[in-house]
């Protein structure tokens, strides 16, 4: 496959940044997106100019390092795939590709496709942590805890913290990131404990940090890869609700 690239090139946080096009030859559709933005890397590499700087880990799935917006969406066109696990069979020879970084005033482009997400760790410090002393590892079946319970509780648990739903949102929102999180502690009995607390805490932070309100789109559910669903910030306003309405916080 041949194709052409539009990338967003940045400097530095500061600078001015503009798309610049590549053209990238002879890749194979069964690359990955990242191994894709690899070939063009050597390229540009070979020819003495300076490699896109885009951000990636595990290259699995896992650990939420590598999104970036294509042709619009983010992580690419193939629902609940990371940009790393987006394989080039998705795209067709001869197609022009628009990549660019997320788009939110909380997460500031550092260079290139690579954006600052340390406001997503600032609210998980705010909150998003159980401080109660559990011990040693008690025996699985110490605390019961209802299948189905347990369950949601580690769908929820699935949240990478990619960022994807944020910048899929157009009020750049972080409410599906946190609704995940508090969703997987409040539904265990460990969490409980700060459960109120912490969705205040969390939900400050946010806002501290400028990330903007939920109005119910959608878009951050339609994006995410872990299908965190958006039923979650339903629950987490229940949490709020119930937390500024009793003293116990
Ligand atoms: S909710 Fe989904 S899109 Fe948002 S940070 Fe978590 S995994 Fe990424
Ligand atoms: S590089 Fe880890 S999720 Fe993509």
């Amino acid at each position: 496959m041949n194709l052409t690239l539009n990338v967003w090139r940045q400097a530095s946080r500061d600078a001015r940044g503009g798309f610049v096009a590549y053209d990238v030859k002879a890749v194979s559709p069964d690359m990955s997106f990242l191994e894709m933005l690899d070939v063009l890397n050597e390229s540009l590499i070979a020819r003495g100019d300076d490699p896109v700087a885009f951000d990636h880990d595990c290259r699995e799935g896992i650990c939420g390092a590598c999104g970036v917006v294509i042709n619009g969406r983010a992580h690419g066109p193939q629902a609940r795939t990371t940009a790393c696990q987006l394989h080039m069979r998705s795209f067709k020879d001869g197609d022009t590709l628009t990549i660019e970084p997320w788009r939110a005033a909380a997460f500031p482009v550092l260079r290139d496709l690579v954006v600052d997400r340390s406001a997503f760790d600032r609210i998980i410090a705010a909150g998003g942590y159980v401080s109660v002393n559990a011990g040693g590892a008690p025996d699985g079946n110490t605390i019961l805890i209802p299948k189905d319970v347990s369950e949601a509780a580690m769908d929820s648990a699935a949240c990478i913290g990619c960022g994807a739903c944020v910048a899929a949102c157009k009020n750049a929102s972080a409410h599906l990131f946190m609704s995940a999180k508090i969703a997987h502690l409040a539904l265990l009995p460990q969490g409980r404990v700060e459960r109120y607390r912490r969705v205040v805490t969390m939900i400050e932070q946010a806002d501290a940090e400028g990330f903007g309100s939920c109005s119910n789109e959608g878009e951050c559910e339609a994006v995410c890869p872990k299908e965190i669903p958006i039923s979650n910030i339903a629950r987490m306003t229940r949490e709020y609700v119930k937390a500024v309405l009793t003293a116990d916080r």
